[in-house]
């Protein structure tokens, strides 16, 4: 029997929502994450990386457009050994907005919540295992990038992190949060407290400031190679990527 009070089942939730206008007229029938990369729609390989990290409770949210699709493509998750559950989003309002139907599934604990067009060279495990260390709070993924103004931008003070800035035309530094994050139960009760951006959506970048402001956000800097699969460069270098891996 464990003697920790701490239960550290995490589970998983993938959002696929959105539109995927920029990857139009590919995003016309099918939603973004449905796209082939490699030999696989795309969004297998987040369920991959979800169940190598042994994480097997996973809530899919998705669009009303396109649930039958992930429905049809990934069924029960009995073929890859996990649970699915499926949410729609109704409307397009950014990722804490989609992120916050996971709630009931969280029921109180923690989640790992991955964006399903980002494509990673190598596993997510680091980044679970360092989360399970600290138990509370949130935990973020860095990647150093060529092209930071396309992604949230962390600002350090030192080696801590100060602020995130969402696609900042000037970025701080060059180290991109990527779209994997980990948060405790009180993210649910954050996203409450946000304001729609500029954009007129609900980022997840305001959800992490405020862990921030609480002293409450970790980092591990990701090893290998990481695309947001969001355009028709990087879903070729996503190809690239998975392919060179399969060899
Ligand atoms: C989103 C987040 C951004 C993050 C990126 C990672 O951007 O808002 O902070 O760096 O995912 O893929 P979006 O997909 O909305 O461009």
């Amino acid at each position: 029997m464990s003697n920790t009070t701490y239960n550290d089942t995490l589970k998983g939730v993938i959002l696929a929502g959105g539109l995927g206008t920029r990857l139009y007229p590919l995003t016309k029938v099918t939603s973004k994450h449905l796209l082939p990369v490699g030999n696989e729609p795309m969004v297998f390989h987040t369920v991959r990386q979800l169940t190598d990290a042994g994480i097997k409770d996973i809530l899919i949210v998705t669009n009303p457009s396109h649930v039958d699709g992930f429905v049809r493509a990934l069924g029960s998750g009995k073929e890859y050994g996990c649970d699915f559950t499926y949410r729609v989003q109704e409307e397009a309002k950014g990722i804490a907005h989609a992120l916050a139907l996971a709630e009931g599934f969280a029921a109180g604990g923690s989640t790992v919540v991955m964006l399903g067009d980002n494509i990673f060279e190598s596993s997510i495990r680091q980044v679970v295992m360092d989360f399970k260390k600290q138990q509370t709070g949130a935990r973020v993924l860095l990647k150093q990038v060529d092209d930071p103004e396309r992604f949230g931008v962390a600002n350090f003070d030192g080696d801590k992190i100060v602020s995130i800035e969402e696609k900042p035309e000037n970025p701080k530094s060059n180290f991109a949060v990527v779209g994997v994050y980990i948060y405790d139960s009180s993210v649910f009760e954050i996203i409450r407290t946000i304001e729609p951006s500029q954009r007129g959506e609900y980022e997840i970048t305001s959800v992490n400031n405020v862990y921030i402001e609480r002293g409450q956000l970790s980092y591990t800097f990701l090893q290998g190679e990481w695309i947001d699969a969001g355009t028709f460069d990087s879903l070729a270098d996503a190809h690239r990527i998975i392919l060179s891996r399969k060899e």
